[in-house]
């Protein structure tokens, strides 16, 4: 069974004057157990899949599965299996940390005190208890709202942009707790992310979506191989570059930048030589910089 599936599920938003087509035939099967990224541009259609995913918006037209339950059908039995944190804090902004999570706690019927203790712990706000909302940082706030989706032990978290607007240090270690509470519970999870880097270090499976569509899925290795690029070759030389360069076998894709080129090749070991004398006839090299091609080179391929 998969934590969820998705079956040409449509979505429409209609208004008076307008009508906006938000996702077009998503076709998805998320596995039970691991992390599972959502990544895409602004306006692609995260947001719009994982609420209907988390039964809090109604598809237009498509099935979906989750946790074996028909997400219109079965939408109460999947609320009691699954939580959801999205990047815009929305808590109880009088109540402090604990009356916050002990509020969210009532309303699973979670009675047990130390349900709350134990997150507030888990997530490092144990200083922070009897602080009210409005007065945390906004790293604080994430976690709050992180562990608020833990109150009821669900078996399927959707998380929205986990680290929407933290600066680097905090983003890392809210990373870092995400993927310790995956592993120790041995729950599903969702996750939205505009941030390469982030899906990259959580999870084992992606998807990419743009305009509505998913344009790729697959694990990581999957998406690098289906684009043949495995590394970056980026050479600079001492003169602007104006002239095209022949096409050299094992490169994919080139991009010029001022004085720089950079050059998508199936293995760096094999095209190097090649690529540098090429472009050593267009100037003198000052600097040659080689990597494994990320995530953002393959999204950025993929939504052009
Ligand atoms: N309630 C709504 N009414 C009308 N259009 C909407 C509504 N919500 C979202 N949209 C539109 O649907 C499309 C998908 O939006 P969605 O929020 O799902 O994208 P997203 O991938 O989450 O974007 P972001 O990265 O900015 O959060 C966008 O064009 C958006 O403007
Ligand atoms: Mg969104």
């Amino acid at each position: 069974m998969h934590a969820v599936v998705c079956e040409d599920v449509w979505m429409i938003y209609k208004s008076l004057k307008s009508e906006k087509i938000a996702l077009k035939g998503i076709n998805l099967k998320i596995p039970k157990g691991k992390i599972f990224g959502l990544l895409g541009p602004n306006g692609a259609g995260k947001t719009t899949l994982i609420s209907i995913m988390a039964t809090i918006l109604k598809q237009t037209r498509g099935r979906v599965e989750v946790l074996g339950f028909d997400s219109v059908r079965d939408a109460k039995e999947i609320r009691k299996r699954i939580n959801i944190a999205s990047g815009n804090p929305n808590l109880i902004w009088s109540l402090t940390v604990y009356e916050n999570l002990r509020y969210y706690a009532m309303l699973y019927g979670v009675r047990d005190r130390r349900v709350v203790e134990n997150l507030i712990d888990e997530f490092e706000l144990r200083e922070f208890r009897d602080v009210e909302f409005n007065r945390l940082s906004t790293g604080n706030k994430q976690k709050l709202l992180l562990a608020r989706a833990f109150v009821n032990d669900p078996e399927l978290v959707f998380l929205d942009e986990p680290t929407k607007g933290l600066d680097p240090p905090v983003a890392k270690r809210l990373r870092e707790k995400i993927a310790d509470m995956q592993r120790d519970l041995g729950i599903s999870v969702v996750l939205t992310t505009h941030y390469m880097s982030e899906a990259e270090m959580l999870c084992e499976r992606i998807a990419f979506i743009n305009r509505g569509e998913i344009v790729a899925n697959g694990s990581k290795e999957e998406l690098k191989r289906m684009l043949k690029m495995k590394d970056k070759i980026t050479i600079e030389i001492d003169a602007e570059i104006s002239m095209q360069l022949p096409s050299l076998e094992g490169v994919y894709m080139v991009e010029r930048d001022g004085k720089s080129l950079s050059f998508y090749v199936d293995s760096a070991e094999r095209r190097l030589w090649d690529v540098a004398s090429e472009v050593a006839k267009l100037g003198r090299i000052k600097n040659i910089v080689v990597r494994e091609v990320d995530l953002e080179d393959v999204f950025n391929e993929l939504v052009k």
